[in-house]
């Protein structure tokens, strides 16, 4: 049976996020604002933004704070930004928001911006939740064997949320309770906006706490619903480097799990590092040892690897063969072509059916500029040819093993030798076996 909670969000329109991100991330001993710290080179808030584009949440405020012009110049038009001038909590945090959302009706979708991980989908069954529930607050939680640093969820013996108490807050009994508050929240903004001015600042830290929102709803009566997810890891809060080395490695598993689940056989998921924006066909086949960069696309029955670093713009065709100690950069290599051993090809355009020698290097930078490389359809490049750019191998042509091709072109059905590579000889047509003609049977 399909569980309630599997229902769609549904409808956006009467829905508003608001993300926290003022904090400075002191534990981070770092320059850069916490939610700009990057996890497979996209900065934790872009985790975000993603995961409420997917929602198609359309109104959505930043809290920004420590850095804020910094961390605004990434959201750019992605969302509105509102300041808060003095971390005084997050509870603080969210009333700067209230004047941006003067009038809304609605619900309020509120999260830290140092939460990663947290899925489009469960954000969605929340919100689903949150919405059949009709409750004024429907906090996403969380069951964790180590719970320490989180904030923990208080029940009274009738199952229901009454408080969430903070780490430092918290009495030895209370420091037990496993189910952690992951700091996304759905409120009814009127019960949100009512409340929220009440809260005080007498605590541990000194701070506006968010959290005790929950208990002013409990005294007042007003319905607190909760949901939990089960998958422990996408509520990873990232406040020190060592959560962002977390962050990673689970990051990692989700890319792998895509590509191989999208039919790609990963021989060593170990030492294969794919990044976010990488599209992989089916049937391809990934040796160990490989890196691929982000915005590259990869053809169906490939065969990559061992020990090849793919970086990014690079586009492989189907059925092409990248082996060992090859590196490509910035280039397309269309069908059926073969770059197997020791080779370097940046900003090339290679045609289909390409042989590549062994130790083939495309030198495209002068020490002023990038230049281009063309290989054509059918080209045979020796081993140890180096291709000066910008420069062009015509179809069917040779390069000789060791020979410089220094600028200009090498024209079609040529072959070329030496340093700088001179014109050996044109190669001649292969003869057209016509159809008439029988071939002579062997005796
Ligand atoms: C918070 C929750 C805790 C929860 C945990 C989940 C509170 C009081 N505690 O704790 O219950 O288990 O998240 O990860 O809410 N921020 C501001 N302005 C401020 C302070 C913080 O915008 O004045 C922002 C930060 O940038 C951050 C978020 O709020 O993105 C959470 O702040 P953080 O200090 O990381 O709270 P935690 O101690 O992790
Ligand atoms: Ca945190």
């Amino acid at each position: 049976m399909k569980k309630k909670t599997d229902v769609k969000g549904g409808d956006m329109k009467d829905f508003a996020c608001v993300i926290l991100a003022a904090g400075e991330g002191t534990r981070m001993n770092s320059q850069t604002p916490k939610v700009l710290h990057t996890v497979y080179k996209k900065p934790l808030i872009g985790y975000i933004l993603k995961a409420l584009e997917e929602l198609k949440i359309k109104k959505v405020i930043t809290v920004c704070g420590y850095k804020s012009k910094q961390v605004a110049g990434y959201l750019g038009k992605k969302s509105l930004i509102v300041e808060q001038k003095r971390r005084l909590g997050t509870a603080d945090a969210l009333r700067q928001a209230e004047k941006k959302l003067a009038g809304f009706k609605g619900h309020i979708l509120t999260l830290c911006a140092d939460i990663p991980l947290i899925r489009s989908q469960t954000l969605n069954r929340l919100i689903a939740l949150h919405r059949g529930s009709k409750a004024s607050c429907t906090v996403l939680t969380s069951v964790l064997k180590n719970p320490t640093g989180y904030g923990r969820i208080l029940r009274d013996d009738n199952n229901k949320v009454v408080k969430i108490i903070e780490e430092k807050d918290a009495s030895l009994y209370e420091k037990v309770i496993e189910e952690i508050n992951s700091g996304v929240y759905c409120f009814k903004a009127k019960d949100l906006f009512a409340s929220l001015k009440e809260i005080k600042a007498d605590n541990a830290k000194k701070e506006y706490y968010l959290t005790d929102i929950i208990e002013i709803f409990a005294k007042k009566e007003l319905s607190i619903s909760s949901f939990e997810t089960e998958d422990t890891e996408e509520i990873l809060g990232i406040n020190s480097r060592f959560d962002l080395v977390e962050a990673h490695k689970i990051i990692r598993k989700r890319i792998l799990a895509r590509v191989i689940e999208g039919g790609v056989t990963i021989v060593d998921p170990e030492t294969t590092h794919i990044d976010n924006n990488v599209e992989i066909g089916q049937d391809t086949v990934i040796e160990p040892f490989v890196r691929i960069e982000e915005d590259v696309k990869i053809g169906k029955k490939c065969r990559l690897g061992p020990f090849l670093r793919i970086r990014p713009h690079t586009v492989i065709a189907d059925e092409v063969k990248l082996g060992n100690f090859v590196e490509v950069v910035r280039s397309t290599v269309d069908s059926g072509t073969k770059i197997n051993h020791h080779t370097y090809i940046g900003d090339s355009r290679i045609g289909k059916k390409v042989n590549v020698g062994a130790g083939t290097i495309t030198a495209n930078y002068n020490g002023r500029e990038k230049n281009t490389t063309i290989i054509k359809d059918n080209a045979f490049i020796g081993s140890g040819s180096i291709l000066v750019a910008p420069v062009k191998i015509g179809k069917n042509a040779v390069t000789g093993a060791n020979c410089t091709v220094v600028k200009g072109e090498v024209k079609d059905d040529t072959v070329v030798v030496g340093v700088p590579a001179k014109v050996l000889r044109k190669k001649k047509k292969q003869k057209q076996v016509s159809k008439s003609v029988k071939p002579r049977s062997r005796k």
